[in-house]
C-alpha cells in the first residue's frame, strides 16, 4: 500500500507545531511520528509557530474582496504559512492541550486560515480555497485524552466540515506530569502506527479523487 506513494503522487504533509517547549511532550511525540513518514519517503514542511508572527484576526473581512488569494491586511508570517498548506494535501496539528483547547499562535492561525481561505463572509458566498484538504491531531494534555483532548477533537471535526476540509483521525497521549517520563515504548509504537494509518488513508482518498 505504502509505495504508491511515489513520484508525483508524493503525499505531502504540512505539520503546524503548536507546543512552546522544543524539547517537550508534544515535540517528542511528533519526533516518532516524523521518523516514520521520513521511513516512507513522505515530504513534509515543520513550522514551530511559536517562533512566527501570526497577528490576531480583527474580523476586517479584507480577505473577502479578493477570493483567489489569502488577502489579509497583516503582512507577518501567516501569508507564508498558507502558501506551505496551499502546496499540502495533509495538515497535522501538533499540539499540546491548554485549557481544554490549543495553544495561543495556533488558534490565532486557524482564526486567520477560517476567514483567509473561506470565501464566505463577504456579500456573496464565494469558495473554500482548501477544500478537500486532510486534517488530522497529534496531541498531548494532563487529563486522559477523553477528557483532556475530546473538546479540540470536537472543535477541529467542526472546523474541518465548516471549512469542506477532511478530518482524518487523532493521537493524543497523556502526560502524567514533569516528575515522570513522558515518552515511552508503547507510545513510540503508536505515534509510528499513527503515522502508517495517516499514509493509508491518505493514499485511499488520493485515489478515490483520481478514479
Ligand atoms: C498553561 C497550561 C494549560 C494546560 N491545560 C490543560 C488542559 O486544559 N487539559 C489537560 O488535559 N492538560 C492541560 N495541560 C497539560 C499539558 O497539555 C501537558 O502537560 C502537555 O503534555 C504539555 O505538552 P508540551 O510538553 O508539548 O508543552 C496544560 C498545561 C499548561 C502548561
Amino acid at each position: 500500500m505504502h509505495d504508491i506513494l511515489t513520484g508525483d503522487d508524493k503525499m505531502k504533509c504540512c505539520i503546524l507545531m503548536g507546543s512552546p517547549r522544543k524539547n517537550g511532550n508534544t515535540a517528542a511525540l511528533l519526533k516518532m511520528f516524523i521518523e516514520e513518514l521520513e521511513l516512507y519517503q513522505v515530504e513534509y514542511d515543520l513550522i514551530w509557530l511559536y517562533d512566527k508572527q501570526i497577528e490576531s484576526c480583527v474580523a476586517c473581512r479584507a480577505c473577502q474582496k479578493d477570493w483567489t488569494i489569502f488577502g489579509c491586511r497583516y503582512h507577518d508570517d501567516a501569508q507564508q504559512i498558507f502558501d506551505k498548506i496551499n502546496a499540502c494535501d495533509v495538515i497535522i496539528l501538533a499540539t499540546p492541550i491548554y485549557s481544554w483547547y490549543c495553544t495561543p499562535p495556533m488558534k490565532a492561525l486557524m482564526d486567520r486560515l477560517v476567514y483567509g481561505m473561506n470565501k464566505y463572509y463577504g456579500d456573496e458566498k464565494g469558495p473554500s480555497l482548501w477544500a478537500g484538504k486532510q486534517v488530522a491531531i497529534i496531541t498531548t494534555c494532563g487529563y486522559k485524552p477523553e477528557k483532556g483532548a475530546d473538546l479540540f477533537e470536537e472543535g477541529i471535526k467542526r472546523y474541518c466540515k465548516h471549512s469542506q476540509l477532511k478530518y482524518i483521525g487523532i493521537l493524543a497521549e497523556r502526560d502524567l506530569g514533569y516528575k515522570s517520563k513522558f515518552i515511552t515504548e508503547d507510545k513510540i509504537e503508536r505515534a509510528k502506527t499513527f503515522a502508517k494509518q495517516l499514509i493509508d488513508i491518505c493514499t485511499i482518498n488520493e485515489n478515490i479523487k483520481a478514479d
